[in-house]
């Protein structure tokens, strides 16, 4: 803000000067190196066309005319052709008030003509409950929708269940045989739970008959395809497929669980959907519209039936779309949802969320969306994340590979609670609050941690490390923000400053400019995690003016502030951090605690 104010009182200098015309954006404005003395320092060099006189010389015009015409400037310096400007008081003053005066400060709001872009993230197979990995998927899917609703964006949130195929049918089957009609209720379950451990029953019988085959003298891939239980399973896939109405039906009602089961997961981790789709609905339309490429001659039929896609020219192989048999693949349910969403709304970009072992097949999906006439396909987003992975044993499932979403969140809630309950901090509160205060901040530590990472990069989830209340933490940061909340209340009570504050006339220090300069930054920072698809920009913006303030907290006075301006100044200030704070680390999914 300063920079570009800066820039128009230079393009005016320039006219009044040199009589010469020069636009705003064509002054360079970068920060002034810490070795000189100024803020904000002005390259003189591309003006010189201009002046007609040396670097120094028009350094020097410039500086002089800016002091003595602009309320924005105090003092200057000239180095070798940079013009060091040294911002007012006042200025940062002013600034302060810009960023008060805005409830919602840097964010930009969205209308009618802005561009819509559908955000598709979580999307899980039906068939097992979420898992680390998810949570990662989820937090960023949020995040980055409200990172892109902030940059004035139209954002639909959307999701795909892959709700069907031989991965359900595993489960669906394991429960026929062994289940004696348990239900999530009869069980004391989670749906999704349940459904899983099925899944895991069918895969513990199935090695078994694959290991009782192969001592009969089968081979491996011999055993794995002949085994009874896979048979079976297909079985009822074809079933499925040619809607059977007792396979369906209990389809329906084994998904019905799982989605049960989901739900409370989403809820618990504060995500949610404007539109969500099920492969189910999705698969047939991919076929037809493989079907229609194959007319028009975009894909072509090989000799046993099956379709394929020739990506050779694009760097590729050929990518088969349906099965001699005339069965759909993954890519050919992603073509169906796509033209649905297509057809549903006006998209302008598609950003899908999904781990990066699935890189090469969204390249494809790109490039098979192009061909197939859709506008946003060559401009597809594949939002591509790394693995995560707990670094010990503490939460792992039983079977010692996935840890699963809902533990994890009672665990980071139950460790946010043991740590407030053995400071003490709490003692205060009723049980309700305190119950609300661990949630709240178990799931910031969480969240921050996941999040405050370069998203494409492998990631080990340290659950302790993520509660430390003074490392670059969820709770550190809550914690200031809880702390500042507590000095407004108290001032509030003493003389309520709010209404008192007139800054006029306040004496600015440098820790103050320096957070005043943060605070402003808040609005560019915005736009870049926009720009790069990046929650970590923002993470990591909320833990440097967190950090700043707390320096400042540590060497100013504030509630015992004599001088009142500067009182209100330095309350203001507290006021602006917790609230671009709280902005800041609700982009994220993280709720701020008013106490902790
Ligand atoms: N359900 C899939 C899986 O668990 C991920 C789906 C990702 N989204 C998509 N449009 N293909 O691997």
């Amino acid at each position: 803000m300063l920079d570009t104010q800066l820039q128009q009182a230079a393009a005016a200098a320039v006219a009044a000067l040199y009589d010469a015309q020069v636009s705003p954006g064509q002054i360079q404005i970068q920060k002034t190196r810490p070795d000189f003395e100024g803020h904000l320092t002005l390259v003189t060099f591309p003006l010189l066309r201009q002046s007609r006189k040396s670097p120094e010389a028009t350094g020097d015009d410039l500086g002089r005319y800016l002091v003595e015409n602009t309320p924005l400037v105090s003092r200057y310096n000239v180095v070798k052709g940079f013009l060091n400007l040294v911002i007012a008081p006042a200025a940062w003053l002013d600034l302060l008030r810009q960023v008060a005066a805005d409830d919602s400060y840097g964010l930009v709001a969205a209308n009618d003509q802005s561009p819509l872009v559908m955000i598709e993230y979580s999307s899980p197979n039906t068939n097992k409950p979420l898992h680390l990995g998810h949570v990662r998927n989820n937090l960023l899917g949020w995040a980055v929708s409200q990172i892109a609703a902030a940059n004035g964006n139209r954002v639909v949130r959307t999701n795909i269940v892959n709700d069907r195929g031989i991965h359900i049918c595993k489960s669906m089957l394991a429960w026929l045989r062994w289940g004696n009609g348990e239900t999530p209720e009869s069980a004391g379950k989670k749906g999704d739970h349940l459904i899983g451990d099925y899944y895991v029953l069918f895969d513990k019988h199935y090695r078994e008959e694959v290991r009782q085959l192969m001592a009969q003298g089968l081979s491996e891939d011999e055993a794995k395809q002949q085994a009874p239980l896979i048979q079976e399973a297909h079985d009822m896939l074809v079933r499925w497929e040619k809607g059977d109405p007792e396979v369906r039906s209990l389809w329906q009602r084994m998904n019905e669980w799982v989605y049960a089961g989901f739900d409370e997961t989403y809820k618990a981790l504060g995500v949610s959907f404007d539109k969500i789709y099920y492969e189910s609905q999705t698969y047939l339309e991919g076929k037809s519209k493989v079907e229609e490429g194959l007319e028009k001659g975009i894909f072509y039929r090989r000799p046993d039936g099956s379709v394929w896609a020739d990506l050779t020219q694009d760097g590729l192989d050929e990518k088969l779309l349906l099965r001699s048999d005339g069965t759909s693949v993954y890519m050919t349910q992603d073509i169906g949802t796509a033209t649905l969403r297509f057809q549903d709304y006006a998209i302008d970009k598609m950003v899908y969320v999904v781990g990066n072992e699935q890189n090469y097949h969204f390249q494809v999906l790109s490039i098979l969306l192009d061909r197939l006439g859709f506008e946003w396909g060559k401009g597809l987003v594949h939002f591509s994340y790394g693995m995560v992975e707990l670094p010990n044993g503490k939460m792992k499932s039983r079977e010692g590979t996935v840890v699963d979403a809902d533990d994890l969140v009672a665990a980071m809630v139950a460790d946010a609670r043991a740590t407030m309950d053995a400071a003490g901090k709490n003692d205060d509160m009723t049980e309700d609050e305190k119950r609300e205060v661990a949630r709240i901040v178990g799931l910031g530590a969480l969240k921050y941690f996941l999040l405050k990472v370069d998203a494409r990069k492998n990631m080990l989830f340290n659950p302790e490390e993520s509660i430390d209340f003074n490392g670059n933490t969820g709770p550190f940061i809550q914690y200031t923000y809880a702390r500042i909340r507590s000095i407004l209340r108290k001032a509030q009570a003493a003389d309520g400053w709010q209404s008192a504050a007139s800054l006029e006339g306040c004496a600015v220090s440098v820790k103050e400019e320096e957070i005043i300069q943060q605070l402003a930054d808040f609005a560019a920072v915005v736009r870049q995690a926009g720009q790069d698809y990046s929650p970590s920009v923002i993470a990591n913006y909320c833990y440097e003016l967190t950090k700043s303030y707390n320096q400042f907290y540590h060497d100013y006075k504030i509630l015992s502030e004599p001088d009142a301006p500067t009182r209100c100044l330095r309350l203001q200030l507290s006021a602006q951090v917790a609230k671009v704070v709280r902005l800041g680390m609700g982009l994220l999914g993280i709720e701020m605690p008013e106490r902790m």
